[in-house]
């Protein structure tokens, strides 16, 4: 799926991470404790969760050995993502031991691919929920409590959670995830996506203005609008009454409110360009990124709207998986090499200086060594600023299963993929040494990893930028950084 990218997800260091949060209903002396895999969009998911919980009291840990109800909210994108949610289920199983009212819960993508024979291959397991099932997880507790196992899968063509405030966990209190759609009807061959997370839907576009300014009010400087292909975001406004157009998609054009609140005599129908437009105008103070972009449906009038506002960022992360035609045929991606260099070209020209970043997949079935190095001339081509590589992994369910042998040995695909990891870094050191001697406007997130004399932040373009600390300014304010020298992921400099 397209939408792992934020680095802060990528991250190794946050997989699994526990997540934390205060109750906010009367507290019922429970605590839970809750980790996430996967995309951002399960992170962003998990909050949901915690804000459900917490309406019902729920406290949490960050010790599963202290907790009463213990979720784990998972993956399914990769073999290898499953395989270490599973190991993990295994280290549950001490606590639940020591302490057998635990309740034990498998949340997300997992949860919808395997449902109820989750209950059976893993016996500690007491709830297995999908992540359209959320609001339902009280019920489940109960029920668990009331000495049964509960399983809800059921995927929703409406359920967008769009008036479930997110209890922000973990938060540095300056970056947050909205997500402003769920699902995906791409059908892409490899991915199993649109058969956990279901058909697509787009959130209401009041309801995700609000929530990145009510953010914005609490002191957070930035947001990253989330979805599966957001792109392809489309919300129709359900009082034709109160609309000016005809709800065609024709008029969903230029008309959409400046206050980017007051929506009288705004569009009929809002895309996703106009939806970036009304989250950058809740204050030009609030940086708005945004994820994934899908190559077959990125407009002209997106990266228009991009470049007309400051604080949109520079920086698109567009999954090509392959550079070969053939390739992205079967992939169904839906577009083919020339498009996707036409869509780059359009990004370089319209937004001059935009970072790229992307998804490839190696050794897709039936990939052949050209095929292969259509991959990496691409990659020559594009000189993506970063890059996220994979080896196919087959995924039950999916038309590449159903379609074709995965029939790239092993070690073809680890060449591959090794080839073009080195590749990539050429690339990466190439677009950071480009920095050198620039000016970056950095937002400055907290101190860096390994030293508290140095603050972090990310520039426009998602680069990691570390500097020393200086006495005048805070976390959460805007800095100019000169750039003096890099390392292969961090730009190192000093406010000027
Ligand atoms: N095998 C390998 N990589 C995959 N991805 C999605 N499905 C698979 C799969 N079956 C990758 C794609 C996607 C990213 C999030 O994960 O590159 O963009
Ligand atoms: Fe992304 Fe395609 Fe998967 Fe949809 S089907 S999540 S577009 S990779």
């Amino acid at each position: 799926m397209d939408l792992l990218i934020p680095d802060k997800v990528h991250d190794e260091s946050r997989q699994g991470e526990a997540l934390i949060l205060e109750p906010v209903g009367k507290n019922n002396g429970r605590k839970l404790y809750i980790e996430s895999y996967g995309c951002a969009m399960n992170f962003s998911d998990s909050e949901i969760v915690a804000s459900i919980l917490a309406e019902k009291g729920f406290e949490t840990t960050s010790d599963f050995n202290n907790a009463d109800v213990v979720f784990i909210n998972t993956c399914s994108i990769r073999e290898n993502a499953e395989v270490r949610v599973r190991n993990r289920l295994k280290e549950f199983a001490g606590a639940k031991f020591r302490n057998p009212g635990m309740v034990v819960g498998v949340l997300g993508c997992m949860a919808e691919r395997l449902k109820a024979k989750f209950l059976e291959e893993e016996k500690l397991v007491d709830v297995v929920v999908g992540p359209d099932a959320y609001r339902d997880l009280p019920n489940l507790i109960d029920q668990v409590d009331s000495g049964q196992r509960a399983v809800n899968v059921l995927l929703s063509r409406e359920e967008t959670y769009a008036d479930i405030s997110p209890v922000r966990l973990n938060s540095n209190g300056i970056n947050a995830f909205v997500s402003i759609m769920r699902g995906c009807d791409n059908m892409c061959s490899f991915c199993v996506v649109p058969f956990t997370r279901g058909r697509e839907r787009s959130r209401d576009a009041h309801s995700v203005v609000a929530e990145c300014k009510d953010l914005f009010d609490k002191g957070y400087r930035e947001v990253t609008l989330l979805g599966q292909n957001v792109d392809s975001y489309k919300w129709s406004r359900p009082h034709p009454a109160l609309s000016e157009g005809d709800g065609s998609e024709e008029d969903a054009g230029n008309k959409v409110s400046p206050a980017g609140g007051d929506f009288e005599g705004a569009a009929a129908v809002v895309n996703f360009a106009n939806l970036l437009e009304m989250v950058a105008l809740v204050s030009p103070e609030l940086r708005v990124r945004f994820s994934t972009s899908h190559p077959k449906d990125i407009t002209d009038e997106v990266l228009h709207t991009i470049a007309k506002y400051d604080n949109i960022c520079n920086y698109i992360h567009l999954p090509v998986q392959s550079g070969n035609s053939r390739i992205l045929d079967i992939m169904n991606r839906t577009y083919d090499r020339e498009w996707y260099m036409n869509r780059i070209d359009a990004i370089r020209r319209i937004i001059p200086g935009c970072a790229v970043s992307t998804d490839v997949i190696t050794g897709f079935c039936t990939e052949t060594e050209e095929e292969h190095n259509d991959t990496v001339t691409m990659m020559d081509y594009v000189k993506y600023d970063f890059a996220y590589m994979f080896k196919y992994s087959e995924r039950p369910g999916t038309l590449a299963a159903k379609r074709y042998a995965d029939d790239i040995p092993e070690e073809v695909k680890q060449r591959r993929l090794a080839q073009i990891v080195a590749k990539q870094q050429e690339y990466s050191f190439y677009r950071m040494q480009a920095r050198i001697g620039k000016v970056e406007k950095v937002l400055i997130e907290g101190f860096s990893k390994k030293s508290d004399k140095d603050y972090c932040g990310r520039s426009d373009q998602n680069a990691m930028v570390i500097f020393p600390v200086s006495e005048d300014y805070k976390p959460g304010q805007y800095v100019n950084v000169l750039v003096e020298r890099t390392t292969s992921a961090t730009l190192i400099g000093k406010i000027v």
